[in-house]
């Protein structure tokens, strides 16, 4: 197929302010300059893959601004194919105003902008694309419909569909459960989508599991992941890194692991690659800035 991975989903600019605690309701703190960078769930998804050597496309949809110009520029510096991504004049591109902690850990709220116009109808129009393309991989930061039409229109194609159910709904539909392989969560998306607070790992991988998706994986942070497939379980180590920025690692993961599948990797080898990509990313601010090529790796110890 002509590309490894093509991401369909959200482009956002990153607009961040460090901080040394995060403000409570009527409260005023002040932070650091504010940074502007490159990210979105489904970009950074794209420029994880393409970063790592992966042939990427992007669809999605940007505002005829300065930040979609920053975002078109990002994805083509990645090497991501950005024929698909539309730019849509008259609508502003999306923005998230992000906080980030000493702890690297961070808060974020959305500005959809352009992103909530991408439609059903675009993935029609990207069909060829979505059937050229090895694995599909998806995420929540656009509407959910279209979201349901990437993921039917690659079940037809029969193209591998990657889901990171992120910003977490409090529940997902089974038609798109049921196409996921894997199913991306972290530790707070399984515990929401599998309906089980306590438990471990383990746990919320079988219940989500039960209720459909092919196959999961719960990304731990520091710890690893947890895989589970038709093949059983595994544990993947983490690797022990100083977080500086945690913004975007997830979708690093989730760009990585989608590039080493369509490569032919068992999911449980995936993941170990993956989770050297997410630790990577963490080591640097912001998301799509921090991500690493395969050289970047070798620097980080084993896992
Ligand atoms: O997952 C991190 C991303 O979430 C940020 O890049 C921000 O744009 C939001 O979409
Ligand atoms: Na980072």
């Amino acid at each position: 197929r002509m590309y490894d991975v093509l991401v369909v989903g959200s482009a956002n600019a990153d607009l961040t302010v460090r901080v040394a605690r995060r403000p409570g309701a009527g409260e005023t703190v002040l932070g650091t300059d504010l940074v502007e960078t490159a990210g979105g769930k489904g970009a950074n998804q794209a420029a994880a893959a393409a970063r790592i050597g992966g042939r990427t496309a992007l669809l999605a949809r940007v505002g005829g601004d300065a930040y979609g110009e920053l975002l078109l520029a990002a994805q083509r510096m990645a090497g991501t194919d950005v024929t698909p991504v539309i730019v849509d004049e008259g609508a502003r591109t999306g923005t998230a105003m992000i906080i980030v902690d000493p702890d690297g850990d961070n808060s974020i709220v959305v500005s959809p902008g352009a992103n909530a116009a991408l439609t059903p109808h675009d993935v029609t129009a990207a069909k060829d694309v979505i059937a050229a393309s090895s694995v599909v991989s998806l995420q929540l930061e656009v509407p959910m419909e279209t979201v349901r039409a990437a993921a039917a229109t690659a079940e037809a194609a029969g193209t591998r569909v990657v889901l990171n159910p992120s910003p977490a709904p409090d529940t997902l539909d089974r038609e798109l459960l049921a196409v996921a392989d894997p199913l991306v969560v972290n530790e707070h998306e399984a515990r929401q989508l599998s309906g089980r607070t306590g438990g471990t790992a383990a746990d919320w991988a079988s219940a989500l599991r039960e209720q459909g998706a092919r196959s999961v994986v719960v990304t731990l942070g520091g710890d690893g992941a947890l895989v589970l497939d038709a093949s059983g379980t595994a544990a993947i180590p983490g690797v022990r890194v100083k977080a500086v920025d945690t913004t975007g690692a997830g979708d690093a993961f989730t760009g990585a692991l989608a590039t080493r599948l369509a490569a032919g990797a068992t999911l449980p080898e995936a993941a170990r690659f993956a989770v050297r990509v997410g630790a990577a990313a963490v080591t640097k601010p912001g998301a799509q800035p921090s991500y690493p090529t395969a050289d970047d790796l070798a620097q980080l110890p084993e896992n």
